[in-house]
């Protein structure tokens, strides 16, 4: 099957990184149902930017840890384009704060949409993926750096990692492959907001290649285990990071 006939799903795909992937596989040919939660203007925005290039896209509303929205999600991605093919799980939210001063709610808010979220698309994925698929989901570097004051989330991003390798041997015999990135830290809302400057300055000092990522680095990533090339790749977290230890 060529690229040109490929249909992807992308959570997240309003803002940040997910938005880069919607643009990248885009232009890669792939027909892409940008995903969003709240930010019906920006996903609206995003589909244009595709159609204006000549592509084809289609926003739906979806929070993730709801799995009637997600399987309608997956319905409306096959009534518009004829069957999923990718999904790139890139829909997260991030919470900072030590484990002595976690409020137990925002873990609460954070693993539902991170943990049951992933569940979630993964389950939809699991049933719908056509073969040569991929799924693509998202974890951390954190957790591996373990930076204090990143618990919550970390912890839900190793959860995801979990996931991940399961469901990869899970799909057995469906010539599916199913995948984790791990970005390090990346020029987004998640990333930026509530950082002061010195602290971004510090993180984006980190790796050796002494800069932030940016969403696209990590679209590139996501099309690479999307696409043919990637295809030998499966069960395996890809930490994008700059060469951060
Ligand atoms: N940025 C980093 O440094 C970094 C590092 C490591 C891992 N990551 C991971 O990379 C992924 C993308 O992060 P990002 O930095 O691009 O985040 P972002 O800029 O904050 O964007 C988050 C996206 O997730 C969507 N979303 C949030 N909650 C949702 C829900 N319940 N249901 C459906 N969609 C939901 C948002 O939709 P709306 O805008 O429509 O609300 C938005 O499109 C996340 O999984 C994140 O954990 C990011």
């Amino acid at each position: 099957m060529s690229n040109d006939e490929r249909v992807a799903i992308v959570t997240g795909g309003s803002r940040g990184i997910g938005s880069a992937i919607v643009t990248r596989l885009a232009a890669d040919g792939y027909a892409v149902v940008v995903g969003y939660a709240g930010r019906k203007d920006l996903a609206e925005d995003a589909v244009r930017a595709v159609e204006k290039t000549g592509g084809r896209a289609i926003a739906v509303q979806a929070d993730v840890a709801d799995e009637h929205a997600v399987a309608a999600l997956f319905d409306a991605a096959e009534a518009a384009f004829g069957g999923v093919d990718v999904v790139a799980h890139a829909a997260g939210k991030a919470s900072w704060s030590t484990v002595a001063d976690l409020d137990l709610a925002v873990l609460d808010d954070v693993h539902r949409t991170n943990i049951r979220g992933a569940f979630v698309v993964a389950q939809q994925a699991a049933r719908r993926l056509r073969p040569g698929g991929a799924l693509v989901t998202f974890s951390t570097s954190v957790v591996g750096l373990a930076f204090p004051g990143y618990g919550a989330y970390t912890a839900s991003k190793g959860a995801v990692e979990a996931l991940t390798m399961i469901l990869a041997r899970e799909l057995r015999g469906r010539d599916v492959t199913v995948n984790a990135v791990a970005p390090g830290p990346t020029a987004t809302d998640l990333f930026l907001d509530g950082k002061d400057e010195e602290t971004i300055a510090r993180l984006a000092a980190q790796p050796p290649l002494e800069r932030l990522g940016t969403p696209a680095d990590i679209a590139d990533v996501v099309a690479f285990l999307a696409g043919p090339s990637g295809h030998w790749v499966n069960g395996q977290v890809i930490r994008a990071n700059g060469g951060i230890i």
